[in-house]
């Protein structure tokens, strides 16, 4: 298929990316604004393939994404760009305004006038906090951040598309993600990066929030999968095997480093902080989807890789990274 990958410089639009050029006969073009988060380092070992081509732009620019569909004749839009660290929302909400709403309603349009299919890429956050059990498509969406607010805003765009227009859209909602490539303020790499450096560990509360991990290759194959085999309008959850509590992962983190447990620091909790996720995923595996990587596994795969591809972190970690960091946690990186 010609796709146009939305996002694809970011942590897992880069991953569906490499992997639709290794693992299929697919032609890409990004289209990425290039934020803080996005950067075309992830592009290091596909950027020469003469089936991927880049385009720099915000989606929601009608002119940027008119370039990006006469650049690679798309068949198919999957839209991953987004503004995605819940800390930020909290701190400023604008951008995930306007990349979420506006944005998703630029690239919908282009979609509704080149006649395209839409994946709407998407979190188990539009769900909530749920203490026991686990949330299904059609539970019901109770976003608690700015973030996890203007995803749900998106999603419920995307769903208007099919059932005004009968754009052939779907969506799909992943469980945390974690893996190679991904920026260090989400918790894994930001942990894995502060013991390999001797950094504290800022455990936010008590560290009994609750996440299910899914490893970014089997998120980007569930993409694949929804999009082949998807019914247009549908949602589809994709949660990975496991679930644990951040003081498990953090704990974990420390004995795969090397690091010492008096990096611990538990430090103030986030603001409306959601207790536990959990996802049931059934729907996507009746298409043929499951899960690859245990979390143990691919957790000792991910310190394996940060600690080997210094090159990809050390510009981040120098850079910019600081003074988010210092805004955050009110204190330096060593
Ligand atoms: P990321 O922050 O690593 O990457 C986001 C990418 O989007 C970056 O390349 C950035 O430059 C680009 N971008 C941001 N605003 C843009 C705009 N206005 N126009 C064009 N490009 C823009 O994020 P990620 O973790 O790779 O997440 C990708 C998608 O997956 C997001 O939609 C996110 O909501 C969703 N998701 C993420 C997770 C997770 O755990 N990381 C879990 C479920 C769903
Ligand atoms: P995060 O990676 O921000 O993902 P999300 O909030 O989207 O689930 O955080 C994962 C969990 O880790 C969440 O419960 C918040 C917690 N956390 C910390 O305890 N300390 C930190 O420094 C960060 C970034 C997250």
């Amino acid at each position: 298929m010609r796709l146009l990958v939305c996002g694809g410089a970011g942590f897992i639009g880069s991953t569906f990316t490499r992997q639709r050029l290794r693992e299929f006969a697919d032609e890409v073009t990004v289209l990425d604004k290039l934020t803080y988060a996005g950067r075309e380092e992830n592009f290091h070992d596909f950027a020469e393939d003469p089936r991927f081509r880049f385009v720099r732009g915000g989606i929601e620019d009608p002119a940027a994404v008119a370039s990006a569909i006469a650049a690679g004749a798309p068949e198919a839009i999957v839209n991953f760009a987004a503004e995605t660290h819940v800390d930020r929302s909290i701190a400023e909400p604008d951008a995930f305004v306007s990349t979420h709403a506006l944005g998703t309603y630029v690239l919908l349009e282009a979609a509704r006038e080149h006649g395209l299919r839409y994946l709407q890429v998407s979190t188990d956050e539009v769900y909530g906090s749920i203490e026991k059990g686990t949330f299904a498509e059609e539970s019901p969406l109770r976003p608690s951040s700015p973030y996890s607010a203007t995803k749900t805003g998106a999603d419920l765009l995307v769903q208007s598309y099919f059932h005004t227009y009968g754009l052939p859209a779907v969506i799909c909602r992943g469980s945390n993600n974690y893996g190679p490539y991904q920026y260090p303020e989400k918790l894994i790499p930001l942990m894995i990066l502060n013991a390999l450096h001797g950094d504290p560990l800022p455990v936010y509360g008590d560290g009994m929030q609750v996440r299910n991990w899914i490893h970014s290759t089997d998120f980007a194959r569930a993409i694949g999968h929804v999009l082949a085999h998807g019914a247009p309008g549908e949602v589809y959850n994709a949660g990975g095997p496991d679930e644990e509590a951040n003081m498990v992962v953090v704990r974990r983190i420390i004995e795969l480093t090397g690091a010492s447990e008096s990096q611990i620091d538990h430090v103030s909790d986030r603001p409306g902080h959601d207790r536990r996720y959990s996802l049931s995923s059934e729907k996507v595996r009746a298409l043929g989807w499951s899960p690859q990587v245990r979390f143990e596994e691919g957790l000792a795969e991910t310190v394996a890789w940060y600690r080997d591809n210094a090159w990809w972190w050390e510009p981040i970690r120098s850079g910019d990274y600081r003074g988010y960091y210092e805004r955050q946690y009110g204190r330096s990186l060593g």
